[in-house]
């Protein structure tokens, strides 16, 4: 199915202008039966994230799907995040037993080192191939994510000119979708499709915010007050190079006024244009004219 109108399909304005999303839980379920019957026959998964928003970027049920698999976490979109907080998830990945770097699918930074880790990651399962006199043998990832955070941007990445899809083996579900990395290396796509957690309504707006969820879901005046605040706890600097100085013991609706006047966005009376004030400070984020940001932290304890 058309990737956009799967998405649009799924998404639903409700009467009072919230988010309802509906996802179809039958999908899910048969997802999730095939990723189950797939697990045998991988040594890993390689769970793509969005870098600005870790948490909200990830399917809530993965960990316990995936029971005790290997698991590498792709940072991905490393291009748009805060690279100091890039580095803090990649920290607090590693103090919990779970490998991560940072990619950018667009450019192919850290696409390399995605092979390295893997084989750094696994490097006991190919030295029990070796005894075993099984050499050759490949080490086999799935990669999982939810739509848009760059599995497929990943996968044509890695596969670059040497990309190829590998035939159906014994034991292998006809139809999955395998990609012969290198001799040492195979990946499989995800067999159908992961969902964020959708029902949870911050992650539908941290979602909404990088433009994984359009904005018609959410009123954009709504969120860009929303992204106003995060941003002016954390990236007030930011903000102030790109529309001057600003007075930040406002809310952050009093904010976005602020920011439209400045930017001569005003109606009749002096008063700001606040939707268009608010589709362009969506539009700049999203663009990267504010910068490197990120909008989920490793919370201090964590
Ligand atoms: P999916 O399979 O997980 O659904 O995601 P997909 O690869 O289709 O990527 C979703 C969007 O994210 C695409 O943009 C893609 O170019 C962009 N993207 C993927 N990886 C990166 C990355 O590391 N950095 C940046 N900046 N963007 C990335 P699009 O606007 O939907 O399409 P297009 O711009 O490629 O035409």
């Amino acid at each position: 199915m058309n990737k956009n109108k799967s998405k649009k399909n799924n998404q639903k304005e409700n009467n009072s202008g919230s988010s309802t999303i509906n996802w179809f839980p039958g999908h899910m379920a048969k997802t999730k039966r095939k990723i189950k019957e797939i697990l045998p026959l991988i040594d890993a998964v390689a769970e793509v994230v969005d870098a600005r928003i870790p948490i909200s970027s990830r399917n809530p049920d993965l960990n316990e799907l995936i029971e005790n698999k290997p698991h590498i976490i792709l940072l991905n979109k490393c291009d748009m995040a805060d690279n100091n907080i890039t580095k803090e998830w990649i920290e607090h990945y590693r103090k919990n037993g779970i490998s991560a770097i940072a990619l950018d699918c667009k450019s192919g930074k850290g696409i390399n080192q995605f092979k390295t880790t893997v084989k750094e990651a696994l490097a006991y399962k190919l030295e029990a191939y070796r005894e075993k006199g099984m050499v050759g043998k490949p080490l086999r990832i799935m990669v999982v994510g939810i739509p848009n955070v760059g599995k497929s941007s990943f996968i044509n990445k890695i596969s670059g000119k040497t990309r190829a899809k590998a035939e159906n083996r014994p034991g292998v579900t006809r139809g999955n979708q395998w990609f012969t990395i290198d001799k040492q290396l195979e990946l499989l796509d995800t067999p159908g499709v992961l969902w964020p957690k959708f029902e949870d309504q911050t992650v539908g707006e941290h979602l909404a915010f990088t433009g994984a969820i359009k904005d018609r879901i959410l009123d954009t005046e709504y969120l860009a007050v929303k992204l106003l605040e995060i941003l002016s706890e954390n990236y007030r600097n930011l903000l102030e190079n790109r529309f001057g100085e600003l007075d930040f013991s406002v809310d952050s609706y009093e904010l976005l006024c602020q920011i439209g006047k400045k930017r001569g966005m005003v109606i009749r009376g002096g008063e700001t244009d606040t939707e268009r004030a608010a589709n362009m400070i969506m539009e700049e984020y999203r663009n990267q004219k504010l910068g490197n940001i990120s909008l989920e932290r490793v919370e201090k304890d964590a």
